[in-house]
């Protein structure tokens, strides 16, 4: 295995920071890092906005589904969707007019838009993980920056065209050897197929989740009212509070963008 593929195989997420600082330098490498990330048609369909102010990083520790080590982590950079740079350098292009010039039907950003406009944030986003873990920087995402859009979008003053779609704090690990074993993953078998997709029957599914009941619930331990694994991830993490509202937050996101 080659160094970039250990370190890929044997980075897990970062959740309790030092005290030190990631420095000026350290930050410029990511970030330079980041622009050379892949790009639908080399747009830069993204922005990344440095939350450097210790009040906004408290209030994203509470909007992001009570976080609290988002408030102490060294480095919180937050990755926009964003046409809006291009739909203003559109319109002030005059396309509009020349549209009707030529009998040319125009558009606003629209849903295909704003999937690309994701691609190219989320790409951002881990190759700021990945050069940040090779400078020996911890991250994690917080995807519950989906909630609370209209907080979020007056906290950081955002556009309709401009969606937040992840969160991603840095800084190094405060434990010298992080207790514990990797979390495990779905099997190879479950996630690839070839030349076309394979539905898994009932066997399969249950197969598939052998892992993760091994590791995490060998002592039978579901959330509250859940018989097995199936019931316990239903509850805990697609009819909980904060899934019902980050669905509704990006309803209210898609509203804006479609106008
Ligand atoms: C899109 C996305 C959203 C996530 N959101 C959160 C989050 O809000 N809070 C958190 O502690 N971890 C979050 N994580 C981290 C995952 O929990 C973590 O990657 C997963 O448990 C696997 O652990 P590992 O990264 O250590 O391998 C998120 C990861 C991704 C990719």
């Amino acid at each position: 295995m080659n160094q970039t593929l250990n370190m890929i195989a044997n980075r897990r997420s970062t959740r309790t920071y030092s005290n030190q600082p990631i420095t000026a330098e350290e930050k410029d490498l990511i970030l330079q890092a980041v622009f050379r990330a892949p790009t639908a048609g080399n747009m830069m369909l993204y922005s990344i906005i440095e939350v450097e102010d210790q009040a906004l990083k408290d209030q994203l520790a509470h909007t992001c589904d009570n976080q609290p080590f988002i408030a102490k982590a060294p480095y919180v950079l937050l990755f926009l969707a964003d046409y809006q740079r291009w739909y203003d350098y559109y319109l002030q292009s005059g396309v509009e007019k020349r549209c009707q010039e030529l009998n040319r039907m125009p558009r606003k950003p629209q849903e295909g838009d704003l999937i690309l406009a994701c691609c190219d944030a989320l790409i951002a986003g881990q190759t700021a993980v990945l050069a940040a873990e090779s400078l020996g920087i911890g991250s994690c995402y917080i995807g519950d920056i989906l909630e609370n859009y209209e907080i979020h979008q007056k906290m950081f003053s955002l556009p309709p065209y401009v969606i937040p779609i992840t969160l991603l704090c840095f800084g190094r690990s405060a434990l010298e050897n992080p207790p514990g074993k990797k979390t495990p993953r779905f099997e190879q078998e479950f996630i690839v197929s070839k030349n076309f997709y394979h539905r898994q029957d009932a066997a399969q599914l249950e197969k598939m989740f052998e892992p993760l009941k091994q590791r995490y619930f060998g002592s039978g331990r579901y959330t509250a009212g859940a018989e097995n694994i199936g019931q316990h991830y239903y509850f805990k993490k697609f009819i909980s509070d904060f899934s019902v509202e980050m669905s509704r937050s990006v309803r209210e996101m898609l509203k804006n963008w479609s106008g």
